[in-house]
């Protein structure tokens, strides 16, 4: 059992019993990872602009990582920046990087006391100066962190962290460290910015929209898909829940049959079908 932290001393009862109702149902994911979408429709909804939006998913991003802490997920990974969202206007750009460097800075002392470690991934040299020291100063802080790991994807792309590794592994056969035979499906894991972490379990998309938009696309081979129309910042601990609760319910084969399907057929019986 984890020691209370300081979340757990502020949860509800109420919370309380809907928790343990996911963690009995079935098994729970190790890895989330969630495209944080509709910020900006949902700051035009309400008249706002958009920064509005960014402002209010901040409070979402502390909802679902406290509650996947409580749960006992250990890895939660969230787009938060794309590689693509650089071609937004600047006036958004900066205002959604000083949103970022202020949110760490109000946030470190809380995510450490809830035994959180904070990772990032991508191009974090893009970033400006300011948000680089502050991701800096709160992973170092949280270094030793165990309960749960919250990666920020940052100025991230799938393609992009493909691209760094197949360079890598291209210096690598080059300067005779690997072989070209050892570069199989684990190794190519290896290389990524997301090595020693497993693949995410479930991927939650929010605001309705069907895409994987350049996300991790090397790790969600097998993940679960879970979409929901609900904006980014009204999406809170009750909905990941119900994210959860739809995640035991799938049939995660792997490309192989249903456990326990061991009917053999006979050549005979073969040939007559596909005949
Ligand atoms: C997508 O909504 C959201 C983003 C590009 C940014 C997400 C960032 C945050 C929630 C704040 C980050 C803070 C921390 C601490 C991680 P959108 O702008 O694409 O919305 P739209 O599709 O409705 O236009």
């Amino acid at each position: 059992m984890e020691p209370l932290t300081l979340t757990d001393q502020t949860q509800s009862e109420e919370d309380k019993k809907l928790q343990s109702e996911v963690i009995s149902s079935g098994s729970i994911p190790k890895h989330i990872a969630i495209i944080m979408d509709g910020n900006g429709r949902w700051a035009k909804d309400k008249g706002n602009i958009r920064l509005f939006g960014h402002k209010e998913g901040v409070e979402s991003v502390r909802d679902i990582t406290e509650s996947c802490a409580q749960l006992g997920v250990k890895h939660l990974t969230l787009y938060a920046f794309s590689t693509e969202n650089w071609n937004r206007p600047e006036d958004e750009i900066n205002g959604l990087m000083k949103l970022l460097v202020n949110s760490l800075k109000k946030e470190a002392d809380r995510l450490n006391k809830n035994n959180i470690k904070l990772s990032s991934i991508g191009q974090i040299n893009r970033l400006p100066a300011s948000c680089q020291r502050q991701l800096e100063e709160v992973k170092e802080l949280t270094k030793d962190n165990d309960r749960l790991e919250l990666c920020l994807a940052l100025s991230y792309s799938g393609r992009w962290d493909i691209t760094e590794a197949v360079k890598k592994i291209a210096l690598d056969v080059a300067e005779g460290k690997i072989s070209p035979d050892e570069v199989t499906d684990d190794k190519i894991g290896s290389y990524l910015s997301t090595a020693n972490v497993p693949d995410p379990d479930l991927i939650i998309r929010t605001s309705g929209e069907y895409r994987i938009s350049n996300f991790l696309l090397w790790q969600l081979a097998y993940s679960e898909l879970y979409i929901t129309k609900t904006y980014w910042p009204d999406f809170r601990r009750n909905e990941l829940y119900q994210a959860i609760f739809s995640y035991q319910k799938r049939d995660r084969r792997y490309g192989n049959v249903k456990n326990g399907y061991t009917k053999k057929i006979s050549a005979a019986v073969i040939n007559k079908i596909i005949s």
